[in-house]
Order: C-alpha cells, then sequence, then structure tokens
C-alpha cells in the first residue's frame, strides 16, 4: 500500500482527469521575456516542475489587458500574438501528462502604469492597515523592515482613477477574451485571480470600494463586478471548459473582505458553475503585517479557510499555504478539508517533491526554508530563485535570466528567389556580421502564384543561408521558416514580426515576376506603413 494514498488519488475537474491530488499553486516567477511572450525560462521552469510528477500547473498571472501590468516580465494574454507562445507552454505541461491551467489576471490599484484603474479612488494613506505604519523602522525586525519597503514598493504614489462604467465593462471582455485565448492555446482551464489584492478583490473590499453605483455599497454590489467577469468569462469559454478562482476568503484586515462575506460570495460562484476555488487568506496590505507574517509561518497556516469555504460549496476547494510536507498533505486530504493540495514555493525550491513523495522518498525532498527570498526579489521587479537549488541549477537559471534580459535582436529576412530577395540577405549579412548578439530568421510565404516545390524551397533557403554564414553571421544565429500563405504575404510578414516579436525586418523592394514586382513591391510598402516597434530596411 501507498505511504500517501489520499495525496496520490486521481481527481477530476470535469473534463480535466488529474493524475493525484497535488496541483502547483501559480507562483509569479518574473520570467516572461519584457515583451510578455514565453521565454524559454519560463518553458524550461515549468517543464521541470510538470516532470516532477504534480497533477496540474497554474500557470501564474497572466495579464488580460496593458492597463493591468504589475511587471515587466509578466506574462500577457491580451493579444493573439501571445497565443503562439502560450501554446507552446501548454504543450509543454500537458506533454508530461500534467493538466495545465492558466491563470489571468488584472493588477488594478497596483498595476504599473499611465493611468491605473481601480474601483476608486483610494490609495495607501487613506488606508488603515490596523496602527503599523505608527510603528517606527527602529523597532522592526528585517523581516518586518522588508514588509515595510514591499509596501512602499507596491504603493504607488500616484492615485488610482475610479473605473467609469464603460471601463469595467471594457476590462470584463478583455478577461473574457483572455479565458478564449487560454482555451484556443490549449490550456485545460482558466483560473480567475481573485486573491492577493487585484481588481476582482479591489471590488469586493470596502477598503477600496467606496464607489456609489451599482458596483460599489452592500455586498450585492461589492459583487457584481467578479461575477459579471466570472459570467463573461463562463460564457465565451463555453460549458466544457473548466474555469477555477484563485479565492480570497478573508483579507485579515480590519474592516476589510471576511469570511463571513466570502461564503455568501463563494456560494454565488458556486451558483456560475465555476470548477473549483483555490483557497487563499490576506492580501498586500496584511502581508505586512507581522502578526500575518507570524501566522504565515505555520505549517498549512491556510488551511482553516478552505475548511470553512468547503463547508458551503458543493465544488472542488484547493488549499494552499506552508504544505511542505506529504504527511501533512496526506493528512488534509485524509480529514476532507480540502480535495486538492497546492504546493507553490515547496516545488520551486524543488520539483521533485511529488516523485520523492510517491516513491516514498520524502527525505530527499528539498524543503522550502520559507526564507522569502522568491517574493523579495518578485516585488523588486526581479526573476524569482532559490536558495535552496544546488549550484548547477542556480547557474543554469542565472545563464537564462541574463539571456531573457539582454534578448539577442531578431531580425526577420522575407525572401521569395528573387534577385531584391537575394541582395536583402547579402545586406542583411554585410550589415549584421560583426553583431554577436543578434539572430536571423529567413522567412519566405509559400503562395500559389509564386509556387515552389519542396527542393526548390531547400535550395532557395541553402543558398540564403549560405550568403549569411560567407558574410560571417554564425550558423546556429539562422533559422527558416517556411510557412503557407493564409492572409496575404504582405499580412503574413506583419504577422510573423508581431508574434515572433522581431525588432528589424529586411525585405526586398520587389518580387520575382513583373506581375510579381508589383505585387511584391505593395508588400515592402505594407511592411514600412504597418509596423510599431520595428526597424524595416527596404533593400533594392
Ligand atoms: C514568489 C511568489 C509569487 C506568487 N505569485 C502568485 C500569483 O501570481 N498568483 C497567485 O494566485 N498567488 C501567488 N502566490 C501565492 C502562492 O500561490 C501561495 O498561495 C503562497 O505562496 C502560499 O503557498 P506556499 O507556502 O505553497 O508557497 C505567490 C507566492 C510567492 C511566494
Amino acid at each position: 500500500m501507498r505511504r500517501f494514498p489520499h495525496l496520490f488519488e486521481p481527481f477530476t475537474i470535469p473534463p480535466v482527469e488529474l493524475k493525484n491530488r497535488i496541483t502547483m499553486a501559480p507562483l509569479f516567477t518574473a520570467y516572461a521575456n519584457r515583451d510578455g511572450t514565453v521565454s524559454k525560462l519560463i518553458l524550461d521552469h515549468y517543464k521541470e516542475v510538470a516532470r516532477g510528477g504534480v497533477g496540474m500547473i497554474v500557470v501564474a498571472n497572466a495579464l488580460v489587458d496593458p492597463s493591468g501590468t504589475l511587471s515587466k516580465h509578466s506574462l500577457r494574454v491580451d493579444d493573439d500574438r501571445f497565443l503562439r507562445g502560450l501554446s507552446q507552454l501548454a504543450e509543454t505541461i500537458k506533454k508530461e501528462g500534467t493538466a495545465a491551467a492558466l491563470q489571468i489576471n488584472h493588477g488594478g490599484r497596483f498595476a504599473k502604469g499611465k493611468t491605473v484603474y481601480a474601483p476608486s479612488s483610494v490609495s495607501i494613506s487613506d488606508i488603515n492597515i490596523g496602527g503599523f505604519y505608527k510603528t517606527t523602522l527602529k523597532s522592526l525586525d528585517i523581516q518586518q523592515q522588508w514588509a515595510v519597503v514591499s509596501e512602499a514598493i507596491y504603493h504607488r504614489p500616484q492615485r488610482p482613477k475610479e473605473m467609469t462604467v464603460e471601463e469595467i465593462r471594457r476590462i470584463t471582455t478583455a478577461y473574457s477574451k483572455a479565458a478564449t485565448r487560454a482555451k484556443k492555446a490549449g490550456f485545460d482551464m482558466v483560473e480567475i485571480h481573485g486573491a492577493t489584492g487585484y481588481l476582482p478583490v479591489q471590488f469586493l473590499s470596502r477598503r477600496t470600494n467606496k464607489r456609489k453605483d451599482q458596483y460599489g455599497g452592500d455586498l450585492e454590489n461589492r459583487m457584481r463586478f467578479p461575477l459579471e467577469l466570472t459570467e463573461a468569462i463562463k460564457d465565451a469559454v463555453g460549458s466544457d471548459f473548466p474555469v477555477g478562482y484563485r479565492f480570497l476568503a478573508d483579507e485579515w484586515l480590519p474592516d476589510g473582505f471576511q469570511l463571513d462575506e466570502a461564503k455568501i460570495f463563494a456560494q454565488r460562484l458556486s451558483a456560475l458553475q465555476i470548477a473549483y476555488l483555490s483557497v487563499t487568506g490576506g492580501t498586500y496590505e496584511s502581508f505586512s503585517n507581522p502578526e500575518i507574517v507570524e501566522k504565515s509561518h505555520e505549517p498549512g497556516y491556510m488551511v482553516y479557510l478552505a475548511r470553512e469555504i468547503k463547508e458551503v460549496v458543493n465544488l472542488p476547494v484547493i488549499t494552499a499555504g506552508r504544505i511542505t510536507t506529504p504527511e501533512l498533505a496526506e493528512e488534509i486530504l485524509r480529514e476532507k478539508r480540502a480535495d486538492l493540495i497546492g504546493l507553490a514555493r515547496p516545488l520551486f525550491a524543488d520539483p521533485k517533491w511529488p516523485q520523492n513523495a510517491r516513491t516514498g522518498e520524502e527525505d530527499a525532498i528539498v524543503p522550502c526554508k520559507d526564507c522569502g527570498t522568491c517574493f523579495q526579489l518578485i516585488v523588486a521587479d526581479l526573476p524569482a530563485l532559490c536558495p535552496q537549488w544546488d549550484k548547477a541549477t542556480l547557474i543554469e537559471r542565472k545563464s537564462l535570466i541574463k539571456e531573457m534580459r539582454n534578448p539577442r535582436k531578431k531580425v526577420l529576412v522575407a525572401i521569395d528567389g528573387s534577385e531584391n530577395a537575394s541582395m536583402a540577405v547579402a545586406y542583411a549579412g554585410d550589415m549584421l556580421a560583426k553583431r554577436k548578439d543578434v539572430t536571423i530568421t529567413l522567412l519566405h510565404v509559400q503562395t500559389d502564384e509564386t509556387v515552389k516545390n519542396e527542393n526548390e524551397i531547400r535550395e532557395m533557403m541553402d543558398i540564403a543561408q549560405s550568403l549569411l554564414v560567407k558574410a560571417g553571421i554564425p550558423e546556429e544565429a539562422v533559422t527558416i521558416e517556411v510557412r503557407k500563405k493564409r492572409a496575404g504575404i504582405g499580412n503574413d510578414i506583419l504577422n510573423e514580426i508581431a508574434e515572433g516579436g522581431y525588432g528589424t525586418v529586411v525585405v526586398g523592394r520587389r518580387g520575382i515576376s513583373r506581375a510579381q514586382q508589383l505585387f511584391f513591391g505593395s508588400v515592402s510598402n505594407k511592411i514600412v506603413q504597418n509596423t510599431n516597434d520595428c526597424t524595416v530596411w527596404v533593400v533594392e
């Protein structure tokens, strides 16, 4: 008999089968590329966690709208151009037999941007956080001093703008579009981030919601935004696609959103046929309170909240929060205090946690020491690291981080076999040969007008590649892409530029035949006229 029979019992979040009861609770890492696309670092990170045997991974904190930006390195799901990377990420996780969920979020008053949206124009100076700020820094220990610093970082001096009803509707639509994209990308489900003090919580809490309209006042009104956005998402993705909810059961703040109201809200979410509730406590304000800091060191410190919520709904409930040992996880499940276990930092410290628990080698688990390093790094907008990793892992991660922070410049050269295209390749080779920080993609869009068979295409690509190599570009810096025409050559190249995050594109002024010259000529014009963040070199 297995040592942890409950932990390794399969579970279904219809229609998704989980091989065990261990889930990765979302842990934001600041590992995305600067443009919000999926980086190699993200792929490697989640692949390693999936390989460790976890039943489901909730990929943390993808932004539904640029106005909700929390970090320069947040994942984004607010545009179709992010689909390609997200599809790769979902596939990477699912390949290991692990269910993949994408957590979607809007930072509201915590966002960094020109206009900061929130239910009301409430800034930190308006908020009573239980007298904590009356304490002088000197009297605090290191942990507590850090809490004050993190407060200062998170609470920008600028006042958020009270959202108009129109803006509320626009953001609601952004959530539902983001969820649809997650589904399209191949994720098994989405999770609405309704915890930690982000936009949905800002509407729920009296502390941050002072509105006088239908979105503020009594609980019914304060619940309106999170309920409307859940409904909009459910409508958009359809009933066969599970929508989970990261749920805040108690802000742990005076006059905050508390358990009695949370129970009612949980029931309302349940009526909307949410797939699960992943129950948490605390927001950025309360995380800084020394009493809460103390409480959060205790094993299973949020389990009581999960149990309280589980009592009022008939839904799968996930619990997280310093569940460091398989023994504790097993006990929670055996006593039916929750249905699924969420591990954030324990899996970050040791992705093999599930595997070691399954084989009864729990002594081999490298424990999370609750040192706070990962959290402190991300709050400072630096990529998360764990001091518990071995030296080799640390070195590898740091080198990937360096690459991600200083990405090689991506250059796209569009070729069709014409003389101008060859000149474009030669020009790119000459201009870029001395640059060690570029990668070049040779792109050919196959069309009915310029049909080439596979051999001809290979030959054309070989010639172009050898031109670049002869000019001094390393072979490994050159990749080849062939795409079938979908939306017209110009549009296909523009899509490639946007989806691939290219900084420079090189095209010939005119294409192969006389008719083509006219045609391809308009392509180069189209590209010049329709690119924003990309430099275009037109060669003739
Ligand atoms: C560095 C860090 C990043 C986190 N990012 C997220 C996030 O993006 N979304 C979320 O819902 N919770 C986030 N959390 C909260 C965790 O999911 C989890 O609830 C909390 O860390 C307690 O669980 P643990 O002891 O297993 O880490 C984060 C926690 C940490 C430490």
